[in-house]
């Protein structure tokens, strides 16, 4: 049996690594990354790497490499584009991305989380990536944002079964860091097709890497917000707004007001459909 003292080391230990934001122990040692890209690089680019440049420089092996990861971001993401277009239907393209292996995100996440709310449902939200509570679940918002966003519809008349919600990435990232742009590029085909099959009304951005993937604006999102776009979702052309994010909100609670006017807006024209 271990000692007390070990016992409270290993505590103040853990301790340390999630207050570092390390929440998801992935193997039993370290691994110097950058130092393995370099070796896939230089693999693929037909060189053995070598450990190092010196008078005794060895070839080094290059670690064994996910095929599927080896493909550049672009690659990848025109895998994912013609398998979402594949799937004619919300289960099918479910079912594809459960079997796509092009984004690294999968590795850490313990799941899929897809969507959440009703696929029939007019108005259709969409965050930038799942959470620790989500990638428990399973579900897009179901943490304290979820609560927050289930505030914001109820305030006008909503609830998951008269919206969709979905997400830009569908894997957790590690630590909930920001999707890199390229791992928001591979994922962008899958919410595409999943805004297209869903066919909503009326989309809305959550945040500003929801409004940038979508919508394709460059301002932040203060600026970004409460104005319409036209997005088309590939069968027709349909309204869009971004609104400020709930874990924003919840950082900020001063700026609701704002949020408060997005979604008087959204109610609006939710009411008042344009004419057919
Ligand atoms: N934040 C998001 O953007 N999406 C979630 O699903 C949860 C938090």
């Amino acid at each position: 049996m271990m000692p007390d003292h070990d016992l409270r080391n290993i505590d103040a230990l853990l301790d340390f690594y999630a207050a570092s934001g390390v929440d998801a122990g992935l193997d039993e040692a370290a691994h110097d990354r950058f130092a393995e890209s370099a070796a896939e690089a230089q693999a693929r680019a037909g060189r053995q790497p070598v450990a190092d440049r010196g008078a005794e420089a060895r070839p080094i092996a290059a670690p064994a490499a996910n095929p599927a990861l080896a493909a550049s971001a672009e690659d990848q993401a025109l895998v994912a584009r013609s398998a979402a277009r594949a799937a004619a239907t919300l289960e099918e393209l479910r079912a594809v991305m459960e079997a796509f292996e092009g984004c690294a995100l999968r590795l850490t996440a313990k799941s899929l989380c897809f969507a959440d709310g009703n696929p029939a449902a007019r108005i259709m939200f969409v965050g930038e990536a799942p959470g620790g509570d989500e990638d428990r679940v399973g579900r897009p918002f179901v943490g304290r944002s979820g609560q927050l966003l289930d505030r914001m519809l109820k305030a006008i008349g909503l609830d998951r079964n008269l919206a969709y919600i979905a997400n830009i990435v569908p894997w957790r990232p590690p630590g909930n860091r920001t999707p890199t742009p390229q791992e928001a590029a591979i994922c962008r085909p899958f919410i595409e097709r999943q805004i297209e099959l869903c066919d909503p009304d009326i989309l809305v951005c959550l945040g500003g890497p929801s409004a940038q993937a979508l919508l394709g604006s460059r301002d932040g999102i203060i600026k970004t917000r409460g104005r319409w776009f036209e997005y088309a979702t590939g069968s027709r052309t349909i309204r869009a707004m971004a609104t400020l994010h709930p874990a924003y909100l919840l950082r900020e609670p001063r700026q609701k007001r704002l949020a408060w006017r997005d979604m008087k807006a959204l109610k609006a024209a939710l009411e008042n459909p344009p004419p057919s």
